[in-house]
């Protein structure tokens, strides 16, 4: 019944019968005009907030969220024939699947703008701090501790220019070459490209559908980089006794932790877990990002660490001369000082789950992983099918990734990667995830 209901309420969204800022009836006088119980439209309402479409204003109602924009016209999937697809960078006006990016077609507000050119007035320093700017530190520690649960001094934070720049210095400032590091398998492959290319032998260790399988872990390791919050790529969210589990193992090992949390702001229906550097900070480095939340463009990411780790990492970092520029840094801090950033990404959480939810309804009954987190989830297939898929969706207009690609090794996984950020609508994904559906099927 409530099922029905959302159903219901959806469509006329959808179909612009209720439209973006609209107040819906109090759930007791809808019951009672539908005759129908409380608890009906109650639960209906709940699905709908939890997938982003409305919205409820402290103490005045429920409200239709801003979907306009989501509900533009889908381009055409091309029909099957013959035509040989251009190399995905070239496809043009293809619809884009492939994970890691986020949609930015919401960026652009008056906020946005502001912020930059406030930015733009900033007074230089003639000698750059390694750590960044004061204002903006104190501003990402309190980011970091209300939204990621990581509660830290700003002198234990610094600016980087993102996740993998943190984890690159990281590796420059506590490592040596030749150091055994372990990598998640499958996992992202910048970040190993980065280890491997400061010297470490990378050790592979497995994950599963929760994430790093911790009892496997070797005791030789001076490091361990790991997604916890949405594994890269499966998306599993580790669960606390794993993460209890991991602490023990670093401690006993002597190694770090390097905590990649570069989507862990998005989660969809289930209670968000915070980053694991909350449960011992003297073994995690965190490492937040600004890419997905708002795009890898801006250059700004955060590295959280105990102070000997960052003094090392500060000055490391002098020596290298590698810094994150001033304007990006101080508009960063205008859109948290203002609380802009905050609204950013509660809007796009709910942009999100839209998309999320979009590409969940229309795979619905595949095998899927990892979908209550993040801007990408999987569909599990059997070997050999995700590549086939990819190539005939590539000859359609979509663009997909698949689980094998993030293998260092010969694949465990078989699947396709389904990002949800790129594409430019709920139309135009709704279209590419039936083609997904399609050519999962046909195998
Ligand atoms: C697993 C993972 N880590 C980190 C990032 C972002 O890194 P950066 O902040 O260096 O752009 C991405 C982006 O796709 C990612 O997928």
């Amino acid at each position: 019944m409530n099922e029905q209901l959302a159903a219901q309420l959806r469509a006329a969204m959808r179909e612009g019968r209720l439209v973006a800022g609209e107040r819906l009836p109090a759930g007791r006088t809808l019951a009672a005009s539908l005759g129908v119980s409380r608890t009906v439209v109650t639960e209906a309402y709940e699905q709908l907030y939890a997938e982003g479409w409305l919205e409820g204003r402290h103490g005045s109602g429920t409200y239709v969220t801003d979907i306009a924009t989501d509900i533009a016209p889908a381009p055409e999937v091309r029909g099957g024939g013959t035509a040989v697809a251009a190399p995905p960078e070239e496809a043009a006006g293809a619809i884009d699947l492939r994970p890691g990016v986020p949609f930015i077609g919401r960026l652009d507000t008056p906020a946005w703008r502001r912020a930059w050119r406030l930015a733009a007035t900033v007074t230089p320093a003639a000698r750059p701090d390694p750590r960044g700017l004061p204002g903006l530190r104190a501003e990402l520690a309190d980011y970091v501790r209300r939204s990621r649960g990581v509660a830290c001094p700003p002198e234990r934070l610094l600016v980087t220019r993102g996740a993998t720049n943190g984890l690159d210095l990281l590796a420059a400032a506590v490592l040596r070459p030749g150091d055994r590091v372990g990598v998640e398998e499958p996992g992202y492959g910048k970040a190993r490209n980065i280890l491997a290319a400061r010297g470490m032998e990378l050790v592979p260790c497995p994950v599963d559908e929760h994430g790093l399988v911790v009892d496997a872990l070797p005791g030789d390791l001076r490091l361990v980089y790991t997604t916890p919050s949405h594994q890269y790529p499966l998306g599993g969210v580790l669960p606390v006794p794993r993460r209890q589990a991991l602490l023990a193992w670093a401690r006993r090992a002597g190694a770090l932790i390097a905590e990649d949390d570069y989507d862990g702001e998005f989660r969809y229906d289930v209670a968000p877990l915070p980053a694991l550097y909350g449960l011992d900070p003297d073994v995690v480095v965190y490492l937040g990002t600004a890419a997905k939340i708002l795009t890898a463009d801006v250059g700004v990411g955060w590295l959280v660490a105990r102070p000997d780790v960052a003094e090392a990492v500060a000055a490391r970092r002098a020596d290298l001369s590698d810094r994150t520029a001033v304007v990006p840094q101080e508009a960063m801090r205008l859109l948290l000082e203002r609380g802009d950033l905050d609204r950013y990404v509660r809007r796009m959480r709910g942009e999100y789950a839209r998309r999320r939810a979009t590409v969940a309804g229309a795979l619905e009954g595949l095998p899927l992983r990892g979908d209550t987190a993040g801007l990408h989830l999987v569909v599990e297939t059997p070997p050999g099918h995700a590549a086939r898929a990819e190539r005939e969706a590539a000859r359609r207009g979509v663009l997909l990734d698949t689980v094998e690609r993030h293998h260092a090794g010969p694949p465990r996984v078989s699947g396709l990667v389904i990002g949800y950020g790129a594409a430019p609508s709920l139309g135009a994904l709704r279209t590419a995830s039936s083609l997904v559906r399609e050519l999962v099927a046909a195998g």
